[in-house]
């Protein structure tokens, strides 16, 4: 099933110039250049997640997805987190056409992007922070409901998508819990413009996952997933594995969270003198919370890239469930596309 399907317009693919509805979410370690060129090319919204690289690698990173695509694309920032501020003035130097923007307030960069005709998302996951980003003038919307993997928030997709298309007009991308065709028509249905598959992306055969941590998704039921504040200090969704299980038993220790985070610092090559100002800029609070996601990025690699599920912890959704092959980004693009599709004209003609 891979030949090109007729293209679903939204008002997000209208605002951004894509061809599908269908987004590729900032996922640390996992959307790199290769997985968001891929999914942007293939007429979706691949975002780059910039957690972890440094402004060089976020340049580099930027110059490689446009060696593979001149279709748009985005660079994803957690605010609050060491260095995100450096990478999106990295990104908006290089004007690259969308910003997605989370945990922190992003005036100047809407400022930044729109005077060069950049667009800005915000990804939220209630109500009152969706509020917030609709006042500071974002151009769209990532709802994560919680069905999704990593920081969904406490109400699913069902119920939070059309409360927040009653608050605003802005387009909204519906994350959490979709991993097919079914999964858009039901989100265009609650109020969605668009869907951000993150589960079904991390399991395609362009994503970095090690080989068996992807037949891992392919085995796993949706409800083998664990929600947790004890990962990172935020709730967070996270595979039932032995790692997973005992990594959110309890909360780590302070010391033990900065003795990791070190320890993930010097792995990933990164300065920690700079790493800790940073931290230390955002107050003490967001600087025990940076320790804590320091120490989580270690399992976090584990589990990706050594398929070690007894340390490692696995980000992942309930939407496995939903996920039976690995297979390319064009593959999954052109199923979803056909399935909606089939869908969309199953619904106009009625049920007998
Ligand atoms: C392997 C993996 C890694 C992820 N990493 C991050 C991350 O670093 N930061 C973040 O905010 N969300 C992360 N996410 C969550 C996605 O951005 C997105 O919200 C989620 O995948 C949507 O739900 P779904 O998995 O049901 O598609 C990750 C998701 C997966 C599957």
């Amino acid at each position: 099933m891979n030949s090109p399907q007729p293209s679903i317009a939204t008002r997000l693919t209208r605002l951004l110039g894509i061809e599908h509805p269908i987004v590729l979410p900032g996922m640390t370690y996992v959307a790199v250049p290769r997985l968001v060129g891929a999914v942007s090319r293939a007429g979706g919204l691949g975002i780059l997640a910039s957690g972890g690289l440094s402004t060089q690698e976020c340049a580099q990173a930027i110059a490689d997805i446009r060696a593979i695509t001149d279709k748009p694309f985005a660079v994803g920032c957690s605010l609050a987190l060491p260095g995100a501020r450096e990478c999106v003035s990295v990104a908006l130097d290089a004007q690259v056409p969308v910003l997605n923007i989370s945990m922190g307030k992003g005036d100047w960069v809407i400022e930044r992007a729109h005077a060069y005709g950049g667009k800005v998302i915000a990804t939220v996951s209630n109500e009152k922070h969706a509020r917030a980003a609709i006042d500071s003038g974002v151009d769209g919307l990532i709802v994560t409901g919680h069905e999704a993997a990593a920081h969904g928030g406490k109400v699913t997709s069902m119920v939070l998508l059309p409360a927040v298309r009653d608050l605003c007009d802005l387009p909204i991308i519906a994350a959490g819990g979709v991993a097919d065709g079914r999964g858009l028509v039901a989100a265009l249905a609650l109020g969605a413009d668009a869907v951000a598959m993150g589960t079904r992306f991390a399991t395609s055969l362009e994503s970095p996952l090690h080989a068996d941590t992807k037949q891992l998704v392919v085995s796993k039921a949706a409800e083998a997933t664990i929600y947790s504040k004890n990962f990172d200090t935020y709730p967070c969704r996270v595979m039932d594995t032995a790692g997973g299980r005992k990594y959110t038993a309890r909360p780590l220790s302070p010391p033990v969270a900065l003795t990791r985070s070190v320890q993930a610092a010097l792995e990933i090559d990164r300065p920690l003198m700079d790493l800790a100002r940073d931290a230390m800029a955002q107050g003490p609070a967001q600087a025990v919370r940076t320790a804590y996601f320091g120490a989580a990025t270690l399992a976090m690699r584990k589990a990706m890239y050594e398929a070690n599920h007894d340390e490692g912890v696995q980000l992942i959704g309930q939407s496995q469930g939903l996920v039976h092959d690995v297979v390319s980004v064009d593959e999954i693009m052109a199923r979803t596309v056909a399935q909606a599709r089939e869908a969309l004209a199953q619904l106009q003609r009625g049920f007998v």
